[in-house]
């Protein structure tokens, strides 16, 4: 397994071997790699014959006041982690190689990047989709691989990869979690041990709703009203934003007409956390005969 550092070599080390691969495998990180990466990684190693990952702490994708600066970083864990999934190739940039002096170009979703996260993050979405977009034409994989622990991400990427014609498949990957039910995330390294066992709420939230749904609710305001009256009951979380979108356009859902998500974002004290479901509204009952 090799670690690259430059687009040049990245892209002559993969040039070599291009004529005879059917397809590439691309999982893009921002490191510090748990069994959530990990399980995307499995995933283009099954479906692959050759699998990069890249380890890039995307500056663009942070706010001003955001944890770029306390990101948590380990290389030599995560190249023992990419080894032990069957990751052939590393791709590890610093910021000046993927944005270069006089980087002036911006890869931008409108209303999708609108909803949820984005109303609380306006740039990041932004810096996503332009270093997606960038990782894709360095790499130039048939098949990229997301998790659905970051469904509008998911969901936005898709909608990119569609409205560009970038010739790619885009893969989601369900969320692994801890035992506890708590998504993995790089991020909860952050967490005191107390605050740990108060992020139990979150899967908790996700559970009560979809426990409405399954007895009848249709109605998205009571089930929002609950979760949020759920998460009051936990004095170190506060919410940010808990919302019922459709899963396409990501726009507000009133009813559950059809299958929708359920998005939600939480402060565990200084610990932003986010987490999502969906909710498969109960069939309706058989008409009478
Ligand atoms: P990062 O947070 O490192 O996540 C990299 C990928 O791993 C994303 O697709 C994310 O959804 C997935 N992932 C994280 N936790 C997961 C879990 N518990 N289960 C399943 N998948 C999980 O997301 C980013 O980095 C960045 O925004 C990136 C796409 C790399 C662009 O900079």
């Amino acid at each position: 397994m090799e670690t690259l550092t430059t687009v040049a070599e990245l892209r002559e080390t993969i040039r070599g071997r291009r004529a005879y691969l059917k397809r590439i495998g691309f999982v893009p990180t921002m490191g510090y790699l748990h069994a959530g990466h990990e399980a995307l990684m499995r995933k283009a190693r099954e479906e692959c014959d050759l699998v990069v990952a890249s380890i890039f702490v995307n500056p663009t994708q942070f706010g001003p006041t955001e944890d770029l600066d306390k990101y948590p970083r380990d290389l030599t864990r995560d190249q023992e982690l990419c080894r032990r999934a069957g990751v052939d190739m590393i791709f590890h940039p610093d910021a000046a190689e993927i944005y270069p002096r006089g980087n002036d170009t911006w890869v931008n979703v409108e209303a999708m990047a609108t909803a949820a996260c984005g109303a609380f993050r306006p740039e990041h979405f932004r810096g996503v989709c332009t270093v997606c977009t960038k990782l894709f034409s360095i790499v130039r994989p048939d098949r990229a691989y997301f998790g659905e622990k970051d469904f509008q991400q998911l969901q936005i990427i898709r909608r990119v990869v569609k409205d560009l014609f970038l010739p790619l498949a885009v893969v989601g990957v369900p969320t692994v979690r801890e035992p506890d039910g708590v998504a993995m995330s790089s991020r909860n390294s952050y967490l005191t041990p107390t605050e740990r066992q108060a992020a139990r709420v979150v899967p908790r939230a996700l559970a009560l709703a979809q426990e409405l749904v399954a007895r009848g609710e249709q109605a998205t305001e009571p089930i929002l009203a609950a979760l949020e009256s759920l998460i009051a009951g936990q004095p170190m979380a506060r919410v940010q934003y808990v919302t019922i979108l459709d899963p396409e356009t990501l726009a507000p859902m009133r009813v559950l007409t059809h299958e929708a998500r359920l998005l939600l974002a939480v402060f565990i004290g200084k610990t932003r956390l986010i987490d999502n479901t969906a909710l498969a509204p109960k069939a309706p009952p058989p008409p009478a005969v």
